[in-house]
């Protein structure tokens, strides 16, 4: 499939765009100092905190503690891993319905209610099984990216 390039430059901290790559919706999001410092606050809540399983591969570049290849830049593919439904974005950390009572940010999925935390991450005792994908993804400069 064809590889998409997309500029970044106007992306501002905590803004989240979508791309399309192979008819998959990609995630790019700008995470703040705060989103960042969060993704530590979770981890005993996580599935498969340091992504380590090979059900949905992450790339070595994203087996770090943000999952991707700039600390601040998260891409990945918005498909929940249970059934294949788009979660949405719920930025705002703190208790609300639906969501773990340590609510730091991230994304729920409408159909059965998992929960990933600002990595993409897949919390447990939730349906989905797994982390988010990380595509194939470079840069070509600060602000240009490959995906694909
Ligand atoms: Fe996302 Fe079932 S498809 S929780």
């Amino acid at each position: 499939g064809a590889a998409v390039e997309v500029d970044i430059s106007a992306l501002k901290p905590g803004e989240k765009i979508t791309v399309e790559w192979r008819g998959k919706p990609v995630w790019i999001m700008k995470r703040t100092p705060e989103m960042l410092a969060s993704l530590k606050k979770v981890t005993p809540e996580l599935t498969d905190p340091n992504s380590e399983r090979n059900n949905v591969p992450t790339p070595e570049y994203a087996k770090n503690e943000w999952r991707s290849r700039k600390e601040d830049i998260f891409v990945a593919i918005g498909i929940c891993t249970h059934l294949g439904c788009s979660p949405s974005d719920k930025f705002t950390p703190g208790p609300q319905p639906s969501l773990p009572d340590n609510w730091q940010g991230g994304f729920l999925c409408p159909c059965h209610g998992s929960t990933f935390d600002l990595a993409g991450r897949a919390f447990k005792n939730k349906p989905a099984p797994d982390n988010l994908e990380i595509p194939p993804y470079m840069y070509l400069s600060d602000t240009r990216l490959l995906i694909g």
